[in-house]
């Protein structure tokens, strides 16, 4: 069994990645080990915010250690909210506060085409290795399912009539940009190891 710090707070996140893993890798999350702090995510890249908060735990934790950092970039808005997902209503609001954001924001809009992108960050002693996956879809114009997390209800992927709160986490899985990330992820460690 191979233990990795997912540097995540997020849980809805943790059990999607665990799900996504060979059984014998085991995911922590930042709380499993004691970080409960904030990590600063002042790049204004996903690849430099997945590198910041790698680093931040081999540097406090000495644990190995990778991280994710995601978004939602709307063609409408010139790619927006991009880095800025998790807070596009403002620092500490809810993700129906960013789901109302986003709905008042395209509405009257006929481009509603949009993609999620992750990105992954994995440390190896100093050097990071990146893995990247997207997800091209729609935002709807209101709220449809209630599972997953973020701005999944509002979330309809390209070839689907299903808002992403409207999959099984294996359906979202399979065509998520973190699903794609992640897959790359594991190929990689399959070969180093
Ligand atoms: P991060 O935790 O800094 O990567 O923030 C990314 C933000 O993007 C999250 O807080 C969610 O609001 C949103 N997000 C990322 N991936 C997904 C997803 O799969 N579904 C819904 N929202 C997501």
């Amino acid at each position: 069994m191979t233990e990795f710090v997912f540097a995540t707070h997020n849980a809805g996140k943790l059990k999607e990645l665990q799900a996504m893993v060979p059984p014998s890798i085991k995911l922590l999350s930042l709380d499993d080990i004691g970080c409960h702090e904030e990590i600063p995510e002042t790049e204004t890249t996903f690849k430099g915010n997945a590198l910041l908060k790698a680093q931040h735990v081999q540097k406090h934790y000495g644990l190995p250690c990778f991280a994710d950092d995601s978004g939602l970039e709307v063609t409408a808005l010139d790619g927006a909210p991009g880095v800025y997902t998790a807070r596009y209503a403002g620092v500490g609001c809810t993700s129906d506060d960013n789901m109302d954001k986003l709905l008042a924001a395209l509405e009257n809009q006929s481009d509603r085409s949009a993609r999620f992108v992750c990105v992954i960050a994995l440390l190896q002693g100093n050097e990071a290795v990146y893995f990247e996956g997207f997800c091209p879809g729609e935002i709807l114009s209101e709220r449809q399912g209630t599972d997953g997390f973020g701005y999944d209800p509002i979330f309809k992927p390209n070839g689907f009539d299903r808002s992403f709160a409207q999959m099984t986490m294996a359906e979202k899985s399979a065509i998520s940009h973190r699903g794609k990330a992640v897959a790359q992820l594991v190929a990689f460690l399959k070969n180093s190891q």
